[in-house]
């Protein structure tokens, strides 16, 4: 083979494989983040309105995104008052609460599984006077209809964000902005990748626009 030829293969090869470890380790981090006393010990919010009994186990467990993450990730979706957000997996709301907050954001949606964080997320944002404008929905994010959405924020897993690609493909209209928390979405290329520093380590932040015509290899 020509030497150049296998060069060229050694790069390429060199870089997939960092990309993979960088990917292993954030997926480890994420694991480790999830076990913290500090995430599994905070206790449930009063209730505000009934939640249901949770319909089956979460897809990934709950990690909250750092504030200064959050608002890093609406500021790179560009969210402005034109916008209907959805955070798909929404914890204890600090997304969608955020994006109508400080974003201005018309309204936003938070869709969660777990009862506990529903309460919390919805009685977080009657704290922040904005319940009138955010939207804490109980239910399995691969039931939501997203036709509404203009921006959409993601904190899941890498093989979460996959299974969920072709719904959010087929959904979505196209110009919708996507947004993803350290995970990306498999042969889907960004539009950007930005790295940010947290309060204890790097995050990186995956952008997508939803196209007029989506790629066979992607639905
Ligand atoms: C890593 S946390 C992210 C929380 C929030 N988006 C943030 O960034 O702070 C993922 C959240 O997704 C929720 N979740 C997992 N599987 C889900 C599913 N199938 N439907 C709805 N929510 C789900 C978990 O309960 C958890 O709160």
């Amino acid at each position: 083979m020509h030497l150049k030829t296998i060069k060229n293969l050694l790069v390429t090869g060199v870089g997939i494989g960092s990309l993979l470890l960088a990917g292993c380790n954030q997926q480890r981090q994420f694991e480790a983040e999830a076990q913290s006393p500090t995430v599994q010990t905070q206790s449930p919010a009063p209730a505000t309105e009934p939640t249901q009994p949770q319909e089956r186990s979460p897809d990934v467990p709950y990690v909250p995104t750092p504030q200064e993450v959050v608002n890093q990730m609406l500021q790179l979706a560009n969210v402005t008052s034109n916008d209907v957000l959805y955070d798909l997996g929404s914890g204890d709301g600090r997304i969608p609460i955020t994006a109508v907050q400080n974003f201005d954001a018309s309204r936003a949606y938070g869709v969660e599984i777990n009862p506990e964080l529903v309460q919390r997320a919805r009685q977080n944002a009657e704290t922040a006077n904005v319940s009138d404008r955010v939207q804490i929905v109980q239910q399995d994010l691969f039931q939501t209809d997203l036709s509404e959405a203009t921006v959409v924020t993601l904190y899941l897993l890498p093989d979460i964000n996959i299974k969920l690609r072709p719904k959010l493909l087929q959904e979505l209209k196209p110009g919708t902005r996507i947004v993803s928390h350290d995970f990306d979405m498999g042969e889907w290329q960004p539009d950007n990748v930005v790295q940010v520093q947290g309060p204890s380590r790097q995050h990186t932040l995956y952008v997508w626009t939803v196209p007029e015509n989506v790629p066979a290899n992607l639905q």
